[in-house]
């Protein structure tokens, strides 16, 4: 059996006929691990778009027809197969099939928010974690916000080039939590982070610049507190989340570097209003990121 093994739902059947197999084991190979060994002649990009089964005699089924060959090989299953031996029923689990496929990308984004993540996650951080997806949100619709706005052209691009970064993030956290596990708030977030953006674009430049260093001071403050608490959790635990460790190291890296980036283009001190509206977006973000931690 020749499956994709990065779909969430292909895995799940997979499971289902592995634990049906012990009496006559079938071979099942994972097409979308790129060291997996396939049929001589096989294209791997054809193999991932449709389930194939590799028969004893060296001839491929795909689609409908590899399911019938599969279930003609499964004790308690063969009379399936003799029911789409009936005229005319193969072709409609083709329909069927067919159909599915064009289901299936939509059904994969389902079934992959209910998947447990691939990196260990202690109990205590995801919390954290949460309010971590939550800011990442913000984080993406402020440079909406701006994008939505400005027109100089430098800050602009200044907000499409962290906006890359930002999804970039966002993608990366979405994955360390099960859809049960996120907030439940994520419209107000987009919205409050569209403000955040679009605020500031209306006065120019150099606030969109400070409302930056100060979203992302702030940032890189919680992304440490992390970090301190992975650092002081015992030894034992350490190897297991090392990954996610390096993970949130990765983030910060970049949080910095927004930050240091939109100090320096903001260029001279900010005077009383823009300092008073960081001191805003600074508290509004802690605000956030408490009710995120439970929400
Ligand atoms: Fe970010
Ligand atoms: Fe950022």
């Amino acid at each position: 059996m020749l499956y994709d093994g990065a779909c969430p739902l292909c895995r799940r059947e997979i499971a289902l006929y592995r634990g049906l197999t012990a009496a006559r084991p079938l071979a099942f190979v994972d097409v979308s691990n790129p060291s997996a060994a396939l049929p001589p002649g096989a294209d791997r990009a054809r193999l991932l778009a449709r389930f194939h089964v590799l028969r004893a005699d060296g001839s491929m089924a795909d689609g409908a027809r590899g399911f019938v060959a599969l279930w003609a090989a499964l004790p308690g299953w063969r009379w399936l197969a003799r029911l789409a031996a009936v005229p005319g029923v193969t072709s409609l689990m083709e329909l069927a099939y067919r159909v599915f496929l064009h289901l299936r990308p939509a059904m994969q984004r389902v079934a992959g928010a209910f998947e447990p993540p691939s990196l260990h996650i202690p109990a205590g951080l995801r919390g954290e974690l949460r309010s971590d997806h939550a800011g990442e949100t913000g984080a993406v619709w402020i440079y909406r916000g701006v994008l939505a706005v400005a027109r100089d052209a430098g800050v602009r691009g200044f907000a499409r080039r962290h906006l890359a970064t930002e999804l970039e993030h966002l993608r990366l956290v979405t994955a360390l939590l099960p859809w049960p596990q996120r907030s439940r708030l994520l419209v107000p977030w987009r919205l409050a982070g569209f403000l955040t953006g679009a605020l500031p674009a209306l006065a120019g430049p150099r606030a969109v610049y400070e409302t930056i260093a100060a979203v992302e001071t702030f940032v890189d403050r919680h992304y440490q507190q992390q970090l301190d608490r992975i650092d002081a959790l015992p030894a034992t635990e350490g190897a297991a989340v090392a990954p996610l460790r390096a993970l949130l190291a990765r983030c910060q890296a970049d949080e910095c570097e927004h930050r240091d980036e939109a100090t320096a283009l903001s260029g001279r001190a900010p005077g009383l209003f823009l300092r008073a509206w960081s001191a805003a977006v600074g508290a509004g973000s802690a605000a956030a990121v408490a009710v995120a931690r439970r929400v």
